[in-house]
């Protein structure tokens, strides 16, 4: 077997900021072979288990490098549309037509059978969701069942995949047994297990798929050498052999982790930069101009499926690791900060009717998990605001499950606070005439700081100098207003 190993081209700065070229596809067309093996070049089957936000551009991906792909879903309306040549996934640019193209040229398909995938497949990619349950541990739930039902259609020569971001050492200590038992086979001399993280960006998860190097570990180095040589046949990127499964688990939460840390440094610095009357965003410019230096940007907290996530799974194996924890702390406590300033502004939040613009965890991007809206909203009812929210992304009865009553885009309303918890572009067409009733816009994701607003209006962010409103004698002043507390 030949793995062909490209050479870096990655120009790393000093500091860690590298500029990632895109590659384009250097493939021709790919000899079938059946079994695959692992020669470059060459193409077989995959099943990949999940065929959700990242599992079907994967999925698509595959497919264009000319892989029979076999997508594995539990929900039968995936399956259904992928059957039918659709996308379900409707964020990512690109995706509809690839999926329509690898359907019709009969390469992609789907099933809800993922022992039958499995015993078809030469490769199995696992890209189901593993997030928190409520003790903040793994919620392994829906890894288990998937690893459950491929694990009896293995046979020798199968190359399975984590892609999904798991704690270090679960690829090797709780899912390899686990297929070891169901399929009776020996990992590493009658088939092969690795982990390769995905790092994609929502929203752009195939024009990732052609810039981020790929990292692999196996369990063994036959298991890493399989990966690698798979992943060399249907990505252009570079391909980067780890030394083990439990490397490439680390580095996946290496990464994220260390972006959470960054965030939570930058929400401490943009604090005292409120209480020493400096904007944190010029700040924080001037020093990145050094190329050491890559302070990211303060906000309202940090939402998705992964940076708020994954430093939970590293302190389920380590509590030890204080820094990490406080960063969680730190990011999680920006909610109650916006709030405070808030109420310091308009001197409590009692029947006052507030908007909250933004409700998705980054704009553009359909999914509530870990948005930061959520507690916002809670803890602005809480104080006993009267909460409407707007996000265009969401329906109505979407922004009611979330406890808010939903506000139309151009309505006029009474509302005297908005606080922006997403950077949607959108949002700078708010006309201030809307909101007789304005005191306070908070810009949380400092996103709004050129929107033209009245004088009455105070424009406060995190890590900036406030704009106060112009106070009258007869005009508003903090605390007055009806229902102030
Ligand atoms: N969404 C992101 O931005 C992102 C970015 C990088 C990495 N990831 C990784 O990808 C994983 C999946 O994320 P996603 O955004 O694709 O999730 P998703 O919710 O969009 O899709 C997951 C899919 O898996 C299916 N599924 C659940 N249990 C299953 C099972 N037992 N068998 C078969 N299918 C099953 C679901 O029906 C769904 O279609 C994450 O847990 C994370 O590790 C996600």
């Amino acid at each position: 077997m030949t793995i062909v190993s490209r050479p870096s081209s990655v120009q790393s700065l000093i500091g860690g900021s590298i500029e990632l070229p895109v590659h384009a596809c250097g493939h021709g067309p790919a000899i079938q072979s059946a079994p695959w093996a692992a020669e470059p070049g060459t193409a077989g089957i995959v099943a990949v288990v999940g065929a959700g936000k990242m599992g079907l551009p994967l999925a698509a991906q595959f497919a264009d490098h000319d892989w029979h792909v076999i997508a594995v879903d539990v929900q039968q309306a995936v399956v259904d549309a992928i059957n039918e040549g659709r996308s379900h996934v409707t964020e990512e640019p690109g995706l509809a037509e690839l999926v329509a193209t690898a359907h019709a040229g009969g390469r992609l398909r789907a099933t809800t059978d993922g022992a039958a995938a499995a015993r078809e497949a030469d490769v199995v990619v696992l890209i189901v969701p593993v997030m928190l349950d409520d003790e903040q541990q793994p919620d392994y739930r829906s890894m288990d069942s998937a690893v459950a039902a491929i694990a009896p259609g293995l046979h020798k020569g199968s190359l399975v995949i984590f892609e999904t971001t798991l704690p270090v050492g679960d690829t090797r200590d709780r899912f390899t047994p686990r297929l070891e038992e169901a399929s009776g086979l020996s990992a590493e001399r009658d088939f092969f297990v690795a982990f390769s993280p995905e790092r994609l960006y929502s929203g752009a998860a195939l024009r990732n798929l052609a810039t981020y190097p790929k990292l692999v570990g196996g369990i063994g180095p036959a298991s890493t050498d399989r990966a690698a040589a798979f992943y060399d046949c249907v990505l252009d990127t570079e391909v980067v052999a780890m030394s083990n499964s439990e490397a490439a688990e680390f580095s996946k939460l290496a990464d994220t982790t260390y972006r959470d840390v960054n965030i939570a440094l930058a929400n401490e610095f943009a604090r005292y930069a409120e209480r020493v009357n400096v904007d944190i965003h010029e700040v924080i410019a001037a020093a990145n101009s050094q190329p050491y230096s890559h302070i990211h940007q303060p906000g309202l907290g940090v939402g998705g499926h992964c940076i708020p996530v994954y430093p939970h799974f590293l302190l389920s194996r380590a509590p030890e690791l204080e820094l990490v924890e406080l960063a969680r702390r730190t990011n999680d406590g920006q909610v109650g900060a916006v709030i405070r300033s808030i109420e310091s502004e308009i001197g409590g939040l009692a029947g006052v009717p507030v908007l909250v613009l933004g409700l998705t965890y980054r704009h553009g991007v359909h999914e509530l998990a870990y948005s930061r809206a959520l507690p916002l909203i809670e803890r602005l009812a809480h104080q006993g605001a009267l909460v409407s929210a707007w996000d265009p992304l969401l329906l109505p009865d979407e922004i009611a499950r979330l406890g808010a009553t939903s506000w139309t885009w151009g309505e006029t309303a009474p509302f005297r606070v908005i606080v922006t918890q997403t950077a949607d572009p959108l949002f700078g067409g708010l006309d201030p005439t809307w909101f007789p009733e304005l005191e306070v816009l908070f810009d949380g994701r400092d996103s709004l700081r050129d929107l033209a607003l009245p004088a009455a209006v105070a424009y406060r962010g995190i890590g900036v100098p406030p704009r106060p409103r112009a106070v009258t004698a007869a005009g508003p002043g903090p605390g007055s207003g009806p229902g102030s507390g």
